[in-house]
């Protein structure tokens, strides 16, 4: 038996039809930029998260919705070029990459280890007086947000920008004021991706900037398509970023899905987390309440290769996010000098196990058990 951790012609596969006749509704309509596709796909997406339609701005990519919002605010005076923006040291590189490009300034802050996300105590160290803003990254799908980040952005002023790429549908659950918003409506402004393999994912880049700031809406809004929002006349030295409308026509058909393809995931999460008992393997926190929509599930160990050769022999594709931390990357060779040692670890320790909708329960069952033959040695004893 083999398990694949993610097969895109068959998650996409249920809807294919669908897709098909969204598809030639484009190619009939002779509108091939902006026009209903993306305004309607707009409008449900503000919907689902409970915002106004003006709210949501469809853009080219997750990557170019983090510098819109950064761009958005340096054009509005609340950033400038050279402040310090607080990011999770581990996380993709593109939320470091929208920093650096806006000539913003990354204060990287060690991940918790139990979370992976933003340690929010080593956030409160790392603000100094020349940080201005801060940006969660809900990674794996898991919220990135407690009611302590929340104060510390009001005490000190900060934009909070949240980086949803990975964590479409998932539900704060601290208590108090937050109890039931969903991620991308907790800070300022939010980026989403639909990258392929995200939860819903498009069929080519896509991504969308959410925020109930009307400013920075109307910012965005005119940054995306070259600084214009009325023809001929530029505002901004703006970029083309627009959401392209076969790919908002393909997203209007899987957003519905939204809630059914994070439940999927979740039940598999279930499975692993009943099934799965080996000393060797550390799984991620767990918990019923929807602040984890498991954009990925990932597990640590101290010997990877190991591990994943163990998997590989026994059939399960496994995967790695990420191998190299963003500071460790060549392009950020004048960050390797700082001092991140659970980001370095974790970047050494983490393994993917397929969650998608391409594994069903008792796939997630088999693989749990094939986890559970594995012979290594335990992680040793961290903090
Ligand atoms: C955490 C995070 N931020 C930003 C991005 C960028 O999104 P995109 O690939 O749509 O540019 C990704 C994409 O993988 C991501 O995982």
């Amino acid at each position: 038996m083999r398990y694949k951790f993610l097969e895109l012609g068959e998650a996409n596969a249920p809807f294919a039809d669908a897709i098909k006749e969204a598809l030639v509704r484009v190619v009939d309509s002779g509108r091939y930029i902006g026009g209903d596709e993306v305004s309607g796909f707009e409008a449900r997406l503000a919907e689902i998260h409970g915002v106004e339609a003006e709210a949501v701005i469809g853009v080219s990519n997750g990557l170019d919705a983090l510098r819109l919002i950064l761009r958005g605010y340096i054009e509005l005076g609340r950033l400038n070029p050279g402040d310090g923006v607080i990011v999770p040291a581990n996380t993709y590189v593109a939320s470091v990459l929208a920093i650096t490009d806006s000539g913003l300034r990354p204060v990287f802050v060690d991940p918790d280890s139990a979370t992976h996300n933003l340690d929010t105590a080593r956030a409160m160290e790392a603000c100094g007086p020349d940080v201005k803003a801060v940006m969660p990254v809900h990674l794996y799908g898991r919220v990135c947000w407690e009611l302590r980040l929340d104060e510390m952005a009001r005490d000190r002023g900060l934009i909070v920008i949240e980086d949803n790429a990975q964590a479409i549908g998932a539900k704060a659950v601290c208590d108090g004021m937050y109890g039931s918003r969903m991620t991308g409506t907790l800070g300022h402004a939010a980026a989403f991706s639909f990258y392929p393999t995200k939860n819903i994912g498009a069929m080519g880049d896509a991504g969308a900037v959410m925020t109930r700031d009307s400013g920075l809406a109307a910012v965005v809004r005119a940054l995306r398509n070259y600084g214009s929002l009325h023809r001929y006349e530029n505002i901004y030295t703006g970029l083309n970023c627009r959401l392209d409308p076969m790919q908002a026509a393909v997203l209007g058909v899987k957003l519905p899905h939204l809630a059914a393809e994070n439940a999927l995931r979740a039940a598999n999460a279930r499975v692993y987390e009943a099934t799965i008992h080996n000393p060797a393997v550390i799984k991620p926190l767990y918990s019923e309440a929807g602040d984890c929509v498991w954009h990925q599930y990932v597990v640590r160990v101290a010997d990877r290769d190991s591990f994943r050769r163990y998997m590989a022999d026994n059939g399960v594709e496994t995967a790695v996010h990420y191998p190299v931390a963003p500071h460790c990357q060549p392009c950020y060779e004048a960050y390797r000098s700082v001092s991140l040692p659970v980001a370095e670890r974790l970047a050494s320790e983490v393994v993917s196990l397929p969650v998608s909708r391409c594994t069903s329960a008792e796939d997630a069952a088999a693989i749990a058990r094939i986890v559970n033959r594995y012979d290594g040695k335990p992680l040793p004893f961290q903090e």
